[in-house]
């Protein structure tokens, strides 16, 4: 079922048109939607609106409108992060330049705006429009927190649950909810839909920063170890510094927060606390949490337990994730 609604997807997405002069403002939003990526946010959006009709076709265009709002986040995430990689492949202000990432991503917000209003019924823009709304700038909002903490050697855990989940989470969340509303469902089921959402986000952005350190980059497509270059204030790296002993916080603090000659090194050095700090099984056990967590709102839905596999499905999934 999962690989029909992707095949769905797939065609719409290959149908859109983003513009065409200056080709240099549009040739990037094609090369990053040709990358790939999971699809995850439309794919969500038309299992949450599954669960309360059987035919999703007009929620197609709303559940694209977040994936080119997500491709937005990544080229401007991607110039912060001063990433070079992305899908396997030089990032957009990589091979263009910083300023063609920033109004390319721009249009494509622009876009996904148009996109999210084209199908949706009269009665529901308002509220479609302010959550969507609400939530991208609670994305920004996130992104900020994530910027502010690189530089900030006071990070709690508390405060990186909280950035993470605005800067990942509610976008998920927000998914499940549009298809939800899209689809007739009663406000309570749309919430528990959009809690399970937020819940499985957590554990997906968790996962993101375990791969950043332990994944493989053929397979995750990003830079290895990026995280760590650009001091992140990730869930590994506040429990090891809040775990270390003194020659384990010595080592930390050498590379963290400093100018790095080497960025290898550094990302060998950090890795080596986590290691021996046993932070990765630690890190599995709260996305596994949080997992859980995500399950209970999955259960209180009032649709038929069959209704909900595929949703229980795709969770079971992320939570393996390479890529
Ligand atoms: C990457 O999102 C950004 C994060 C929130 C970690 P995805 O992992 O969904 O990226 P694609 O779309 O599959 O490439
Ligand atoms: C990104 O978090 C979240 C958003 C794009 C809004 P990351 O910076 O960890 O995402 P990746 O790892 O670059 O995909
Ligand atoms: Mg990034
Ligand atoms: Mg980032
Ligand atoms: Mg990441």
């Amino acid at each position: 079922m999962q690989s029909d609604l992707s095949a769905l997807l797939q065609q719409a997405l290959a149908e859109l048109d983003y513009g065409q002069q200056p080709a240099t403002l549009y040739d990037p939003i094609r090369y990053l939607i040709g990358l790939g990526g999971k699809r995850l946010r439309p794919l969500l959006t038309l299992l949450g609106g599954q669960l309360f009709t059987d035919d999703v076709r007009p929620l197609v265009k709303p559940a694209l409108a977040l994936e080119i709002f997500h491709n937005f986040t990544l080229v401007h995430d991607d110039l912060m992060d001063q990433a070079p990689l992305r899908r396997g492949q030089p990032t957009v202000h990589a091979r263009w330049n910083p300023s063609t990432a920033i109004l390319s991503g721009d249009v494509m917000l622009v876009r996904a705006y148009e996109l999210l209003v084209e199908n949706v019924p009269l009665p529901l823009l308002p509220q479609v429009l302010r959550r969507f709304s609400q939530t991208a700038a609670e994305v920004c909002e996130g992104q900020q927190w994530d910027m502010n903490f690189e530089v900030e050697i006071s990070v709690t855990i508390p405060q990186y649950l909280d950035m993470i989940r605005l800067k990942t989470a509610v976008l998920l969340g927000f998914a499940l909810e549009l298809g939800a509303v899209l689809a007739g469902a009663a406000v309570t089921d749309a919430e528990h839909l959009r809690q399970f959402g937020t819940d499985i986000g957590l554990a997906f952005q968790l996962r993101d920063d375990l791969l950043d350190v332990y994944g493989d980059a053929a397979t995750f497509g990003k830079r290895v170890g990026g995280d760590i270059i650009s001091d992140k204030k990730t869930y590994l790296l506040l429990t090891a510094q809040a775990q270390a002993n003194a020659a384990q916080r010595a080592a930390l603090a050498r590379h963290i927060g400093q100018p790095v000659p080497d960025e290898e090194a550094k990302v060998q050095a950090v890795r080596a606390v986590y290691d021996e700090l046993e932070i990765r099984p630690q890190t599995e056990a709260l996305i596994n949490d949080y997992f859980q967590a995500a399950l209970l709102h999955l259960e209180r839905l009032s649709v038929p337990a069959a209704r909900k596999e595929p949703l229980r499905q795709l969770a079971l999934q992320l939570l393996e994730r390479e890529s």
